[in-house]
């Protein structure tokens, strides 16, 4: 039995899309297990581009099932215009190659209302959230009296008595905090999301029940995560994360199987380190050098069209994604980007009040604190989007490669320099 995982190591946005989709082929099921459509990743497929945000990229291949588990949480409005924008350009979709949790967690429209509130309440130092919902959604569900669980959706009777009893709570708190608010009206959200129900009822099932079935049966696994360990809700840069466990953790109490059936967790890294929203960022680049890693890397977000931060590689926060995500191997990502650079620079450890530290600093006002320690290296002129053997690499390339695999103690399997499937180095 094979199954696969495949988890960001770094703040998101490691370029895991192309990394799932490399390994869909060998894999029958594909598994989203936290977070929803705050990810989102652009991927091409039979000469066409697709920006998909909760499916995962599986849904493109005929004979893939895809899942999302209970551990995401759902926005029907926006899944549903993901379903049709794909169904329309690659033809229906059957309910045996979309499998939705009766148990994942429901986005209202109070939920994205709640957290514009927040945001802006703490705009100095907001969190910077994607704003679709997601931390208040999450929020709920660990509250549980004020949560809908897609599987509630289906029980009209009680959806309606419940909704009612919600959006009157939601009104009151929300017209407290701003006094412009409208209010939500629990009759139009409920004759809404039964619309939405009733076409996302041939897709909703248990699937924890399916994936047990699917271990039973040997069917081979991909475990695809959102975001990167970094923004762990647990592990992470509290608070300046998702509100999910977005690094390797989550995969079990996400989808209700065991990493222990995981026979190959692959790290995805970037060739160096990037962060939307806000939050501690030791090796941030505010100069024409992260300039440059922005323009070449395309650094602007999928889902919100944020200028992304930039920075040199952090080993110390890449290696502890690593730890806590209990890895395998790593990919390297867009090793291209980094191509034309003087010089290219590793971050291998702190210095925090005067001492030297490989240990991630468990609390924000460490970390903000923080001196990053660099190795530099020589970098390399040659633009190396062509190359398909990691022998043919610049020599300076294969350094900084290597020297990434000594301080994380991971060896790195795959490097990627370029967005084609081709444009692949395996090791
Ligand atoms: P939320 O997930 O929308 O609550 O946002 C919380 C933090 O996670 C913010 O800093 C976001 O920018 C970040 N975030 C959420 N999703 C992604 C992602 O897919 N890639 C990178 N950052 C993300």
């Amino acid at each position: 039995m094979a199954a696969t995982s495949v988890v960001g190591l770094q703040w998101g946005d490691e370029a895991k899309g192309k990394i799932v989709d490399l390994l869909t082929a060998e894999h029958d099921v594909v598994v989203r297990y936290q977070g929803g459509n705050n990810a989102g990743h652009t991927v091409r497929f039979a000469g066409e581009t697709y920006k998909l945000s909760l499916l995962p990229a599986g849904i493109l291949s005929e004979d893939v099932t895809c899942v999302i588990a209970t551990g995401v949480v759902v926005d029907p409005a926006a899944l549903l215009q993901e379903l049709q924008d794909v169904q329309s350009r690659r033809g229906t979709i059957e309910p045996r190659r979309l499998r939705i949790s009766d148990r994942a967690h429901v986005i209202f429209p109070y939920h994205i209302a709640e957290e514009d509130v927040l945001e802006r309440r703490h705009s100095r130092d907001g969190i910077g959230t994607t704003r679709r919902g997601i931390g208040t959604c999450y929020r709920d569900k660990a509250g549980r009296t004020h949560a809908f669980r897609l599987g509630d959706l289906l029980r009209p009777d009680s959806f309606r008595r419940r909704l009612r009893e919600v959006v009157a709570f939601k009104n009151t708190v929300l017209r407290a905090l701003d006094p412009q608010f409208e209010p939500f009206d629990a009759e139009a959200i409920f004759e809404d999301y039964r619309r939405y129900a009733e076409q996302l009822e041939p897709f909703i099932t248990d699937t924890t029940a399916f994936l047990h079935e699917c271990v039973r049966n040997g069917r081979r696994l991909l475990f695809e995560g959102a975001q990167g360990s970094l923004l762990d809700v647990d592990h992470g840069t509290y608070p300046y994360v998702t509100s999910s466990n977005s690094s390797g953790c989550g995969i079990h109490s996400g989808s209700g199987v065991s990493e222990r059936i995981i026979d190959r967790m692959i790290g995805v890294v970037k060739a160096y380190t990037t962060r939307v929203g806000g939050g501690p960022f030791p090796t941030e680049l505010d100069d024409e050098i992260g300039q440059t890693i922005r323009d070449r890397g395309h650094e602007y977000g999928t889902v919100t069209g944020r200028p992304r931060r930039c920075g040199w590689f952090d080993a110390v926060a890449a290696r502890y994604g690593a730890e806590v995500s209990g890895v395998d191997e790593l990919a390297i990502m867009l090793l291209d980007v980094l191509s034309t650079l003087e010089e290219v620079r590793i971050c291998e450890a702190y210095e925090l009040d005067g001492r030297r530290t490989t240990t991630f600093p468990s609390h924000v006002e460490d970390l903000e604190r923080v001196r990053p320690v660099y190795r530099t290296l020589p970098g390399w002129k040659e633009e190396i989007t062509a190359v398909r053997d990691f022998a043919d690499l610049p020599a300076a390339a294969q350094r900084y490669v290597h020297e990434v695999e000594d301080i994380l103690g991971y060896p790195v399997r795959i490097v990627s320099v370029g967005p084609d499937r081709e444009q692949t180095i395996f090791r």
